[in-house]
């Protein structure tokens, strides 16, 4: 357990508990507001992230920002972090190994920063948080108040560059997402 974001890169910092330590340039620990009510749960860094040492900053990032903004969410305003903090070669998915190694950081963060929503990028988010029987299609779009927190599954990002047709979807799930931030 730690009592501040200091100690927890601290903790962080060197990190060598998975096997994704060997290819990183940076740990991607977060980005934005450390005191926000929302906190936004990605699946781990991609290429320009690595780079950066910041999550969503390549196009998926970019098309995250996009709706962001479009929709009146200040990016600085909310919480952004991913399951595993180094980047899967090939942009793989995390194997379980890596997930539950780096899960004990996702904890330490959730229990700082507290938040009241906490909206699940995609099926990696939302398996690991919310358990496998669930999956996007039909979790999307959908609250589900767990210990006092509300989670919010939605596609990543990345799969509306795949696939245009989501982004209709994205976009609306981000605007119920803060018509409920508006509320609290
Ligand atoms: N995809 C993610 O899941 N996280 C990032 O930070 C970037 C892309
Ligand atoms: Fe450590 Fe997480 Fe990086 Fe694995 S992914 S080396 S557990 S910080």
């Amino acid at each position: 357990m730690v009592d501040t974001f200091e100690q927890l890169e601290e903790q962080i910092k060197d990190c060598k508990k998975c096997k994704l330590c060997n290819n990183r340039n940076h740990i991607v620990l977060d980005d934005g507001k450390r005191d926000a009510k929302i906190m936004f749960i990605g699946e781990g860094p991609g290429a320009d992230e690595d780079a950066q040492g910041k999550p969503f900053v390549g196009k998926a990032g970019k098309l995250m920002n996009q709706a962001f903004k479009g929709l009146g969410i200040k990016r600085e305003d909310v919480y952004i972090t991913n399951i595993v903090k180094c980047r899967p070669p090939m942009n793989r998915n995390p194997e379980k190994d890596e997930v539950e190694a780096c899960l004990d950081y996702l904890r330490e963060q959730v229990m700082l920063i507290k938040p009241k929503i906490i909206v699940l990028l995609g099926n990696v988010a939302l398996k690991t948080i919310l358990g496998n029987e669930y999956s996007i299609t039909s979790a999307r779009g959908k609250w589900i108040e767990k210990k006092d927190i509300m989670y919010f599954p939605t596609f990543h990002p990345a799969a509306l560059l795949r696939d245009e047709t989501k982004k209709i979807y994205f976009w609306n799930d981000l605007k119920e997402v803060k018509n409920k931030l508006n509320n609290l």
